[in-house]
C-alpha cells in the first residue's frame, strides 16, 4: 500500500490498495474477448446474415464461424474456471464472500446499493471490493456462464465424431428436454449476457464519477483508492 495525493483541489490523502490480482484481471479480459467473439459468431450461427454465391464449400462461412465459436468457447470455459478457482484461492476481494451476501451487514448495504443504482438515493455504498448488489449480480452472471457451457457442450455433441471425448456431454441433453430447447436457452443466454455487459460498463462509469476511487481503471491496474470510511 502507498499513499498518493487526492485529485486536484482536495487535501485528503487517499490510500492506494491492490484489489484485483492478476488472475482476476486476466480472467476478466479473457472472458471479455471470448464473449465478444462468441456473441458475433453465435449471432451468425443463429441468423446467417451473409449470403455468398456459389457452393458452400467454396467459402465455408458457417464452418469458419462454428470453428471460431468453438475455439473461443474453450478460452471462455478456461477463463471462467480460473475465476471460480480464484474465488477460493485469491485475496479477500476475490472470494465468495464478496459475491454472495453472507453477512447481515452486506444484506443491509444491498438495499442501499439498490436505491443508489435505481436513482432513488444519492447515498452510494463505498466498498473497496464489490458492493453487495454488484457481487450478487456477478454470481448470477457466472451462473449464466455455466448454463452457456452446459448448453453449448450439449449442442457440440452433434458435431463431435463418434468416440470423441466430447460425446461425454450427451448426458446434458435430457436435462434441457432435448437439443432444440438447449439451443433456445443458449440463444437467450447470449442476450442476458449482452444486457449485463451494457450495465457492467454503465455502472462502473457512474460509480467512478461519483466516488472518484479509480473503480474503472482498477480492472487494468488492479489498484483502487481507499477513502477514509470505505468498507472492505
Ligand atoms: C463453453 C461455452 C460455449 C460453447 C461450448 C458453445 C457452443 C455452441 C454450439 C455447439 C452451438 C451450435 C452451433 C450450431 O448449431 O451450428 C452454439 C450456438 C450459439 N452460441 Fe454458443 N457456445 C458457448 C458459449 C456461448 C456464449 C458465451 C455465447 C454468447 C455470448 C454464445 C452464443 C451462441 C449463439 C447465439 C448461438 C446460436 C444459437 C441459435 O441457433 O440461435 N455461445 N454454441
Amino acid at each position: 500500500m502507498s499513499a498518493v495525493p487526492a485529485h486536484a483541489g482536495e487535501h485528503a490523502m487517499l490510500e492506494r490498495v491492490y484489489i484485483w490480482e492478476l488472475p482476476v484481471r486476466l480472467a476478466h479480459w479473457l472472458l471479455f474477448f471470448s464473449i465478444v467473439t462468441l456473441a458475433v459468431t453465435g449471432f451468425y450461427i443463429g441468423h446467417p446474415f451473409i449470403s455468398a454465391p456459389g457452393p458452400a464449400s467454396a467459402h465455408f462461412i458457417m464452418g469458419r464461424m462454428r470453428s471460431v465459436h468453438l475455439y473461443a468457447s474453450i478460452v471462455f470455459t478456461l477463463a471462467a474456471l480460473v475465476r471460480v478457482y480464484w474465488a477460493f484461492a485469491g485475496n479477500r476481494y476475490a472470494r465468495w464472500s464478496q459475491l454472495l451476501p453472507v453477512s447481515l451487514e452486506r444484506w443491509r448495504s444491498f438495499r442501499q446499493a439498490f436505491l443508489f443504482y435505481t436513482f432513488l438515493s444519492r447515498q452510494s455504498v463505498d466498498y473497496l471490493g464489490h458492493n453487495a448488489l454488484a457481487g450478487l449480480t456477478y454470481a448470477g452472471i457466472f451462473a449464466v456462464y455455466f448454463v452457456m457451457m452446459a448448453t453449448g457442450f450439449a449442442l457440440y455433441t452433434v458435431y463431435a465424431p463418434p468416440g470423441s471425448p466430447m460425446q461425454w456431454f450427451g448426458w446434458l441433453i435430457p436435462l434441457f428436454h432435448g437439443l432444440p430447447i438447449a439451443r433456445l436457452i443458449h440463444h437467450i443466454g447470449m442476450w442476458v449476457i449482452l444486457v449485463f455487459a451494457v450495465a457492467h460498463v454503465y455502472f462502473p462509469v457512474l460509480y467512478a464519477l461519483v466516488e472518484r476511487n479509480g473503480v474503472f481503471d482498477s480492472i487494468f491496474s488492479g489498484y483502487k483508492f481507499k477513502e477514509p470510511g470505505s468498507r472492505e
